[in-house]
């Protein structure tokens, strides 16, 4: 999708009227982000640690690759933040590569205490991906929220920008996260929501959907405890209802069929993890009672 190729914008949300780029992903279902109805896949990438690997030329081609099959795969949402390393850096030399493809919603974040530094700091993360600019910008964990909204909304309306949006993670600033959710017209809203982490379901969920503001679930697998405490675990009989071979590709089919519909970004080094977690959006997803199902499956193991 890359917004940042399109300079002939007349408005933010026109970049997202793109006829094709439904039919690049299969069966997978799309999400919409209501207040532009921009599309985008229900699987997307996360980059925190895992791209971090510096210059290492060979680490650098690996996880080229792992964006290469993302995108091969139907791209989405691929989220980064000057947080997270040299994870900018390593995201802009996979998409070099691969020509900046379109079907790529380039994700990243304000993060910095300082307010007036913010704008600069875009400029940093842009020159890092190779980008002109940004289809969605958050502000990280809420740092300095005020004045980075102030910002990003002044980028919105000069049509510099596409989405602008807040994150949060592990369980932290809720109250606060709804306050602004429900004071401030944000298109997105980014946190911790899996199998284990389930706070999000009491108030911030149900409040994104009557809002109309778009969820992305990070930590999907727990910075990967989830995957690993649940290896050789029986999966429930609804897995094979759904598809699921394994638990990875249950945890997310959990998570992206929450009637709030979140896009769920997990992170990984590795193509053939990249490619299971992407199928997890095909085949059916749970309904009500499926869902129930896993959540008592999971409890009583
Ligand atoms: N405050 C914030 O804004 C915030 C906070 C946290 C996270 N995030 C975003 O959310 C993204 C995801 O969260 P996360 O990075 O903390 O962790 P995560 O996506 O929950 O877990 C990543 C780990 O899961 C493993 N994994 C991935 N696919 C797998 C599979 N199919 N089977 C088994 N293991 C698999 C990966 O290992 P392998 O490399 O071996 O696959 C990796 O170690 C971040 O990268 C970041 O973009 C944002």
């Amino acid at each position: 999708m890359l917004f940042s190729r399109r300079t002939l914008l007349t408005g933010a949300a026109a970049a997202f009227a793109l006829p094709g780029f439904a039919s690049t992903t299969d069966a997978a279902p799309l999400r919409t982000i209501p207040s532009t109805g921009a599309k985008l896949p229900a699987i997307g990438l996360g980059s925190w640690i895992t791209f971090n690997v510096g210059t290492d030329p060979v680490l650098l081609e690996s996880c080229a690759k792992v964006i290469a099959a993302f995108v091969e795969d139907g791209g989405g949402m691929i989220d980064s933040s000057p947080m997270y390393g040299s994870s900018q850096d390593t995201i802009g030399y996979g998409l070099e590569k691969l020509g900046y493809p379109e079907t790529v919603f380039a994700t990243d974040k304000v993060w910095t205490s300082t307010a007036d530094h913010g704008p600069a700091q875009i400029t940093e993360s842009r020159a890092a991906w190779g980008v002109e600019a940004f289809d969605l910008l958050q502000v990280h964990n809420l740092v300095s929220w005020e004045a980075h909204l102030e910002t990003l909304f002044g980028m919105k309306d000069d049509g510099r920008l596409a989405h602008v949006g807040l994150t949060t993670s592990h369980g932290r600033r809720h109250r606060l996260l709804e306050r602004v959710m429900r004071d401030y017209p944000v298109d997105t809203v980014q946190l911790t929501y899996n199998l284990a982490d389930r706070e999000a379901e009491d108030r911030l969920l149900p409040l994104a959907r009557e809002k109309g503001i778009a969820v992305i679930a990070n930590r999907p697998f727990r910075r990967g405890a989830l995957p690993r405490a649940l290896k050789g675990r029986p999966l429930p009989d609804v897995a094979q209802e759904l598809g699921a071979d394994n638990w990875p590709q249950l945890l997310l089919k959990f998570i992206i069929s929450h009637p709030a519909l979140p896009v769920a970004i997990p992170a990984t080094t590795k193509v053939a993890h990249m490619r299971e977690n992407k199928a997890a959006a095909t085949g059916p997803l749970p309904d009500a009672d499926m869902r129930r199902r896993i959540i008592a499956h999971f409890r009583d193991l």
